[in-house]
């Protein structure tokens, strides 16, 4: 069974969840952490429900071989569609990353919020149902930015052309909701924050940019270790994922601003050395 100092799983289609593990690590900095990127089948953000909700299964019951002791989705649409079903799959508590951001916006928001994400956490419409547990006053208002996420992982995060990309998805719907709060719902967006927040200001407005990480982190801790003592000693993180060690680090590295990550493949469907 694991215990205290077991590793903690956190998942995403591919490199993008490493926005929400920096969250995590800063948190939790004793805690030790398993990241399983799934960048053999990533993107999840065009995929039907059921499919996410199989690879994510498969996937959390892969860290669970592992030995993890709880697990966080890191991606946007596998929470949408596969929380509940990975919940029902293993047996060690999860946490995904809508419902943590929500309940915060609901609590802070002046009552106007903009979604951002991918089309299946849109089409999910999950985070209006998260929003909506909360509170009953929200006017609220989803966009999907597809093109955020292979800018992203260009590392195009400035300059003209995601610019372009953001006025041409944000402008009208920002000039029209006039949101006070906008969560980045995906997890490639915070690296394109500076743009959103650019798109923002041109519009005129004063809207407060809400990423997944933080909240998430909060919840994590609440669910795992709130009542134990920090330990000196720092966590370690181990990245693994099911394409190109080569690539997820290239990619990963410019993410995390960390030239030292290393990574290792996993063969989902056999068992973990
Ligand atoms: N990780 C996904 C999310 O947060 C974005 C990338 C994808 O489409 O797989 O929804």
């Amino acid at each position: 069974m694991p215990g205290h100092s077991s590793p903690i799983g956190v998942f995403d289609s591919g490199v993008g969840g490493l926005t929400v593990l920096r969250s995590l690590t800063e948190a939790m900095p004793a805690q030790s952490f398993i990241y399983l990127g799934d960048t053999a089948r990533v993107p999840y953000g065009s995929k039907s429900p059921d499919t996410v909700a199989r690879y994510s299964i498969n996937i959390a019951e892969r860290l669970i071989e592992y030995g993890c002791r709880a697990l966080v989705i890191a991606c946007n649409t596998a929470s949408a569609y596969a929380l509940g079903a990975v919940r029902n799959a293993i047996s060690v508590p999860v946490v995904g990353v809508v419902e943590p951001v929500s309940a915060l916006v609901a609590r802070r928001s002046k009552g106007r919020v903009l979604i951002l994400g991918t089309s299946g956490t849109v089409r999910s419409a999950a985070y209006l149902r998260a929003l909506g547990r909360h509170r009953s006053d929200l006017e609220i208002v989803q966009k999907a930015c597809p093109l955020f996420v292979p800018l992203a992982e260009e590392g195009w995060l400035h300059g003209v052309v995601p610019e372009q990309v953001a006025a041409t998805y944000l402008s009208e719907t920002l000039e029209q909701h006039r949101p006070d709060s906008i969560i980045l719902g995906c997890t490639h967006y915070p690296l394109l924050r500076q743009v959103i927040a650019g798109a923002v200001e041109a519009a005129g407005l004063d809207a407060t940019l809400y990423e997944t990480g933080p909240a998430t982190a909060g919840e994590l801790r609440a669910h795992t270790d709130s009542r134990r003592p920090v330990p000196s000693s720092r966590g370690t993180v181990r990245y693994l994922c099911t394409d190109n060690p080569d690539d997820f680090v290239a990619v990963g590295r410019a993410f995390l601003g960390d030239s030292t990550i290393t990574a290792e493949h996993v063969d989902i469907g056999t068992s973990p050395c």
